[in-house]
């Protein structure tokens, strides 16, 4: 994207996680800031294109999986800029009655979401910020029945939110209140950062640093923590490749993971 293409009130200069995140998806909807701190991070973590890659593999099997167990209410949070293999993509291929709701803070995400996907059926694209959940559950009111199971994917965003926030509610404060607002039947699937090289890593936070939001990396425990409430389903909190694997051939080397991904079901 060309810098004079950024809306009001967005700094094309500042770094941006989701236009990172998207470059790392070979995606075009990123400005020249977000490319040359992505190529940082490429340097110290060459990995971070096929975890990038597997992490979207692991959403689709993981759609795929909430909606053949039945769930029709999905809300995808921080959703990030659309990309191959949409949720509603997958969802609605296995059944199109299932209603995806796409949340994003972040404008740009939110514009590229309105434009290009949201005059499909059963899509809703909401702008809105995880760390105020009392606000985003009323604006998730108006599209979601929580008297029904309704799935919150939460997908490479809780590395966002550190565990106290002075900008609004910590990240296990975030999950714990979606999930008491859930029906039993209901769902969490998360994928989660982690430290995998310690000494490579302070660099890598110093370039998030610089971004729209620092990094909070955490540990197998500590991703295992956001679960409390919900059941992991089989085979648990696993490299997103590890989880429930089918025919695709393998994305990358044995070592690309450099995070933790699993999906509870609440009881
Ligand atoms: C790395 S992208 C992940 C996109 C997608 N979930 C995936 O895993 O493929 C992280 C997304 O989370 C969004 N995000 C970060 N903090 C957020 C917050 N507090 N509220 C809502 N969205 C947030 C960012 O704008 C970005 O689009």
């Amino acid at each position: 994207m060309d810098s004079q293409a950024a809306p009001d009130g967005v700094d094309p200069n500042v770094p941006n996680v989701a236009r990172m995140y998207d470059y790392y998806l070979d995606g075009k909807d990123n400005f020249a800031a977000d490319r040359a701190a992505a190529e940082q991070i490429l340097k110290l973590f060459p990995e971070t294109r096929d975890s990038a890659r597997e992490n979207r593999a692991f959403l689709s099997r993981a759609v795929r999986h909430l909606v053949e167990s039945g769930v029709r209410q999905i809300v995808d949070l921080g959703s990030g800029l659309p990309t191959q293999g949409n949720t509603h993509e997958v969802a609605h291929g296995v059944a199109p009655d299932t209603r995806v709701i796409y949340v994003d803070y972040d404008p740009v995400v939110c514009a590229h979401g309105r434009a290009l996907l949201a005059d499909g059926e059963n899509i809703t694209i909401v702008q809105a910020d995880a760390r105020d959940p009392e606000k985003l559950l009323v604006a998730l009111r108006e599209h979601v029945d929580f008297d029904r199971p309704v799935a919150f994917l939460m997908l490479a965003i809780l590395h966002f939110i550190p565990d106290e926030s002075s900008d609004g509610a910590g990240a296990y404060e975030i999950v714990q209140r979606l999930c008491e607002a859930s029906t039993p039947g209901s769902y969490l699937v998360l994928s989660h950062a982690i430290d995998a090289k310690p000494d490579t890593t302070p660099e890598a936070l110093e370039i998030y640093n610089r971004a729209t939001a620092a990094l909070s990396l955490r540990t197998h425990a500590e991703i295992t923590r956001f679960f409390d409430g919900y059941e992991l389903v089989e085979p648990g909190l696993v490299f997103p490749k590890d989880w429930r694997p089918d025919d695709q051939p393998l994305i990358g080397a044995e070592s690309t993971s450099i995070g933790y991904s699993g999906v509870g079901r609440k009881p």
